[in-house]
């Protein structure tokens, strides 16, 4: 059983390394959901939790022109995220942290924003929402991403899949309630388009996919391993309707 858990570890971290993103997301929607906060000041101070490889992280800098932390427990990610930075000249705007988001040791009151595309869930949405709230001044803002049911009644298959995968997972009204009880007013929150799963996320891991079933045409487990990591991407595929990535932008 052990074993079998540490090959289907290798083989997630096979098709998941390097990738350009660890979830679903885009600049275009990074941007969108920056415009949609109140003026935040010249040089905010942003803390990325979960950031993985960086692409939003890059993209908040440029855009807020603030100090940012980029906050991951992976350190491979933490160090492309600070090559990259450094390739394209934001290096002095981003710190890397190899710490986890459970407990990100910073007084409270530090940041003017808490962004995380892709990440609370590690937490629980509620969980992770409330327990960073002290971390913002006053008046400070949280823009994170969370797998929502976008329609009531989803059919058998994504029910099933997820309920296995993410049984925390929650409808985008719930989602705005348990964000009001956490002690946050919505500001907006909007749907990511299908693109934005698609082309820096379930593309690149496909192609990744079909060369490792090249590599692996004899290892039957191996091969069991990547089916699981494919069939995430056909359900998307036929069910993209049903569920999606909702974007929160909400302020303390
Ligand atoms: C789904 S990925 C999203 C990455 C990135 N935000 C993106 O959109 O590409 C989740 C990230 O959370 C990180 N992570 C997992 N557990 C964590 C924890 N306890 N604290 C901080 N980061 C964590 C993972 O290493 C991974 O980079």
């Amino acid at each position: 059983m052990k074993q079998l858990y540490f090959l289907l570890m290798d083989i997630f971290w096979e098709v998941h390394r390097d990738l350009p993103r660890e979830g679903p997301g885009d600049n275009a929607s990074t941007r969108r959901a920056f415009q949609c906060l109140p003026a935040m000041p010249a040089r905010p101070f942003i803390l990325d939790m979960g950031c993985g490889p960086g692409m939003q992280t890059l993209e908040l800098a440029r855009l807020s022109g603030g100090r940012l932390v980029g906050l991951d427990t992976h350190l491979p990610f933490l160090i492309h995220l600070h090559r990259e930075a450094q390739a394209v000249g934001l290096a002095a705007q981003i710190d890397i942290l190899n710490a986890s988001m459970a407990n990100a040791p910073f007084a409270e009151q530090s940041f003017d924003l808490i962004w995380s595309e892709g990440a609370i869930y590690i937490l629980g949405f509620a969980a992770g929402l409330s327990l960073w709230r002290r971390l913002l001044r006053p008046g400070g803002c949280v823009a994170v991403t969370e797998l929502s049911w976008l329609k009531q009644d989803p059919p058998q298959e994504p029910l099933s899949f997820w309920r296995s995968n993410y049984p925390a997972m929650q409808s985008v009204e719930t989602n705005c309630q348990m964000a009001s009880k956490a002690g946050y007013h919505l500001l907006e929150h909007f749907t990511l388009p299908d693109s934005a799963w698609w082309e820096s996320y379930y593309g690149p891991m496909h192609q990744r996919i079909t060369a490792l079933r090249a590599k692996y045409a004899d290892r039957p487990e191996n091969l069991a391993g990547l089916d699981g990591e494919q069939a995430e991407i056909d359900l998307f595929q036929q069910y993209s309707n049903w569920y999606g990535y909702e974007f929160y932008l909400l302020r303390a």
